[in-house]
């Protein structure tokens, strides 16, 4: 059996921080009620003329560069995101051009904040095949572009952000369980509404703003029970225990999810590894950046039993059990 493993990850991060007491003399909130109740201090906001493919292009190339691999030899590149560039070219086939990948097929996931683990176990499927030798999987999000910045309940929430990895072959264990989950009926919690036109509308007069609306608390419950499930539906399946588990990297949309999902799985916190302070919520490249933040952190060693867990609108969960 070919076994497939993650061989390099990598990030970007856009250089402007938005602090809570920036948004403070944006809307009515304060520093308090978004700490306590998120766990965010700040995020980042890539700047007016930074698009996701050129967040998505520096965070491959950080990839590539840890690995000491060469963007010629990539098969296939995978983004997941939610804030494409436009609705094509795709941001796989931009990044495949900026980085120069010339062999590499591309394709984009949409799959909100599980869109990095839902990018990452499609790849995989490419390579015990003898399909692909290796793929770039990178998640990348300008969401703040989506975000209603008259809306307090929202739009200190959200950052900017992306991150990246390398599949590849490896001589033992890597990826070892993968699942990925879909409940539709949840899917009125989180929406980006736009007027697209209904019709035929040569003047464009139908064309509206994108702009995200969201039933939190609602959320909230669904977010805790369903990365729960999927952490425990893919610790079985790679048959290890909730003791044996070293460091789970889940999805950053709340400090008080995490804590929940903590508690209701009896794994200690400390082993969770949170960056939520630093910049909110980034959808599929807050696991992205996490994991390479873990990585060069050392919260994650050879041999470590790692869960990487998410959940997001859809709504879609999605947890990996990787042994690295
Ligand atoms: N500043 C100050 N007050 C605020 C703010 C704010 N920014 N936002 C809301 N409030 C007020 C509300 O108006 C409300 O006031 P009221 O009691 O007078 O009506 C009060 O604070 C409580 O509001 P709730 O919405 O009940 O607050 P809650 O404790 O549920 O926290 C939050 C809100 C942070 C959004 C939480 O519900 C949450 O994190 N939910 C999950 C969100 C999530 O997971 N999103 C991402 C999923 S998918 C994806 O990532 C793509």
């Amino acid at each position: 059996m070919t076994h497939v493993g993650i061989i390099s990850v990598g990030s970007y991060l856009p250089s402007k921080v938005l602090s809570n007491f920036d948004l403070e003399k944006m809307v009515d909130t304060t520093d308090e009620w978004i700490t306590s109740r998120t766990g965010i201090k700040e995020r980042r906001v890539a700047a007016k003329d930074e698009k996701t493919s050129d967040l998505a292009t520096k965070a491959a190339l950080n990839a590539l560069k840890h690995g000491k691999l060469e963007a010629s030899k990539i098969d296939l590149i995978i983004v997941a995101t939610i804030s494409p560039d436009s609705n094509f070219p795709s941001v796989a086939c931009i990044v495949q051009k900026n980085i120069g990948a010339t062999k590499a097929a591309a394709f984009d996931i949409s799959a909100a904040c599980s869109g990095f683990l839902y990018a990452m176990t499609t790849a995989k499927q490419f390579i015990p095949t003898g399909l692909y030798k290796n793929a770039l999987v990178i998640a990348a999000e300008k969401i703040t572009s989506l975000v209603d910045w008259n809306d307090r309940s929202t739009c200190v929430l959200f950052g900017d952000g992306a991150g990246a990895c390398v599949l590849a072959p490896t001589k033992s264990d890597g990826i070892i369980s993968e699942y990925m989950h879909a409940e539709g009926e949840f899917g009125h919690l989180m929406a980006v509404y736009v007027d697209y036109p209904d019709t035929f509308d040569p003047d464009n007069k139908s064309m509206g703003i994108p702009r995200i609306a969201m039933q939190g608390k609602e959320l909230f419950k669904v977010a805790v029970n369903s990365m729960a499930a999927a952490v425990e539906h893919a610790l079985k399946k790679a048959k290890l225990d909730l003791e044996e588990v070293d460091c789970v990297v889940p999805h950053q949309a709340n400090d008080r999810i995490i804590s929940a999902v903590a508690k209701k799985l009896g794994i200690p916190k400390d082993k969770f590894y949170i960056n939520i302070d630093r910049y909110g919520n980034m959808s599929a490249a807050s696991l992205a950046v996490a994991l390479c933040e873990a990585v060069e952190a050392k919260k994650i060693k050879k041999g470590s039993n790692v869960v990487l867990v998410a959940f997001g609108a859809g709504l879609v969960s999605a947890a990996n059990v990787v042994k690295w």
